[in-house]
């Protein structure tokens, strides 16, 4: 019998990129400062109460102001929003400034930046964290949403971004 070899990081990212993935922006501001970064690794945990996670890099230390604010949203991005996860996704150089300016901001509940007119967005309270391998797991209660379904989503796949 063929026996399936131990998979190393390498292997584990090319079957991850066979996986097409909705993009997400998640977003926090507070005393700790405001901050964007795309995220992929966005899951719903439970509707009762309604309850989200996001796994973020913990070796980024810039990461610590989500958790260090308590807050943040999970806005989930449509096919316009193509530049913007361009410039929040690390692949260009580019300041917080001018990553918020590419998008068109509300203030959630929480006081976290919501993206106006995202597909769907998740305004968060962290309830919880643990760290797990290189990242950190924050769990947020959601505290408000709001959804556009008249748009199309943007998907990553096979390391690219791609229209549905
Ligand atoms: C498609 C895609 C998905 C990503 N998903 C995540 C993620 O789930 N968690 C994470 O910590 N970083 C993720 N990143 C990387 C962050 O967006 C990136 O490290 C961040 O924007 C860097 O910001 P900084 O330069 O301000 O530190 C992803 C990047 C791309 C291109």
């Amino acid at each position: 019998v063929l026996k399936v070899p131990e998979a190393s990081s390498a292997d584990y990212r090319d079957a991850m990129a066979e996986i097409a993935e909705h993009v997400h922006v998640v977003s926090t501001d507070g005393a700790a400062g405001r901050r964007v970064v795309v995220a992929t690794a966005v899951t719903s945990v439970s509707d009762s109460p309604p309850t989200v996670l996001v796994c973020l890099n913990r070796h980024n230390p810039l990461n610590d102001a989500y958790v260090d604010n308590g807050v943040f949203c999970i806005s989930t991005l449509a096919e316009p929003h193509r530049p913007l996860a361009e410039i929040c996704s690390g692949m260009v150089k580019a300041t917080q400034e001018e990553r918020f300016a590419r998008g068109r901001w509300i203030t959630g509940t929480t006081g976290a930046p919501v993206l106006a007119d995202a597909l769907a967005s998740f305004d968060c309270e962290i309830v919880e964290t643990m760290d797990m391998a290189t990242h950190r797991i924050l769990f947020g209660r959601v505290r408000s949403v709001r959804r556009d379904g008249d748009q199309r989503p943007l998907i990553y796949h096979k390391r690219g971004f791609h229209l549905v």
